[in-house]
């Protein structure tokens, strides 16, 4: 064997097309949660033409936590998670991912490779792929569709895909269309394409919106097993689903928030009931 063809066998040795290589894999990023908290939104506000769609916002969430959101529509819930997600730019405040990570310098493609997934409320499932190829894709959507379908999965990350199938219970479907899912299968997979890429924190605009009561049972044990150890915010108007799933609820009223605590201080709070409901409670199921 030549120089040269050693040269070139001791480099296939080292780097196989079928393993990842160590400087293409990112960093694992860093974020500093010393005071147990992930996310601080401060002063936060944001004007769209003279209209305060944030107003002076402030929100702290825990390390590990499932927040949700609840808002009349026109709030601000979505307004303030694109924010956060770098797709919108606000006119001041404060965003902090961490102790260290300000996410206000930082575009959106920055904000997701930090570790922070976003799924808007309507399924964008690539419907004429299996549920595994949509899950092949999310693991590499950095290199574009054709490549990506042509390059081989590594051992790690079929695991992980298998992992993903059975978080969110799609293992059986695994070689189906995604096209041929149920509106609440598509909303799995879809959080399942954000899990892929293995995110700290998860953000989830109304995910049960048009979901059957036995989808949305499922999705609410599917939210509650991912906190612990990523941290979930999920915008929901279901109230019964809100209930089913919350620990803190924080209730945004005209940009800001109105009020914070537990689904059952919230339905006593008085700014709250004031606000939405007159002097009656919010029932449950209904719309807030
Ligand atoms: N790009 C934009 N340009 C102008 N106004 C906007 C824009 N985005 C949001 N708004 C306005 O900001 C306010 C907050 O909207 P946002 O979508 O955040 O509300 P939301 O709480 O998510 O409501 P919903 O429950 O209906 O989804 C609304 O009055 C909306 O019309
Ligand atoms: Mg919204």
């Amino acid at each position: 064997m030549s120089a040269n063809e050693n040269t070139v066998e001791s480099f296939r040795e080292t780097f196989r097309r079928d393993q990842v290589w160590p400087f293409l894999t990112p960093a694992q990023t860093k974020v500093n949660v010393d005071n147990q908290m992930i996310l601080y939104v401060e002063d936060l506000n944001l004007s769209f033409d003279g209209f305060k769609a944030l107003n002076n916002l402030n929100l702290y969430v825990n390390d590990g936590e499932l927040r949700c959101l609840i808002g009349a529509n026109g709030a601000g819930k979505t307004t303030l998670m694109d924010v956060i997600t770098g797709k919108t730019q606000c006119d001041s405040g404060t965003v902090f991912f961490g102790q260290t990570h300000n996410l206000l310098n930082k575009d959106e493609a920055a904000i997701a490779q930090l570790g922070i997934g976003r799924k808007f409320q309507k399924p964008t499932v690539f419907e004429e792929q299996s549920v595994f190829d949509n899950l092949e894709l999310s693991l590499k959507t950095d290199k574009g569709v054709l490549p990506t379908l042509f390059s081989r999965l590594t051992p790690t990350q079929i695991d992980r895909i298998d992992e993903v199938l059975k978080i969110v219970g799609l293992a059986k479907h695994r070689f189906m269309l995604a096209g041929a899912l149920s509106h609440g299968q598509k909303q799995w997979l879809e959080i399942g394409m954000l899990l892929a890429a293995d995110p700290r924190l998860l953000l989830i605009d109304e995910p049960v919106a048009g979901m059957t009561p036995q989808e949305t049972e499922k999705t609410a044990e599917l939210l509650t097993s991912l906190a612990g150890e990523r941290t979930v915010i999920v915008v929901e108007h279901d109230m019964e689903f809100v209930r089913s799933i919350a620990r803190t609820v924080t209730v945004l009223h005209q940009g800001s928030v109105l009020a914070e605590g537990t689904m059952d201080q919230i339905q006593s709070n008085r700014d709250v009931i004031e606000v939405y409901l007159g002097e009656s409670e919010i029932a449950e199921g209904e719309e807030v």
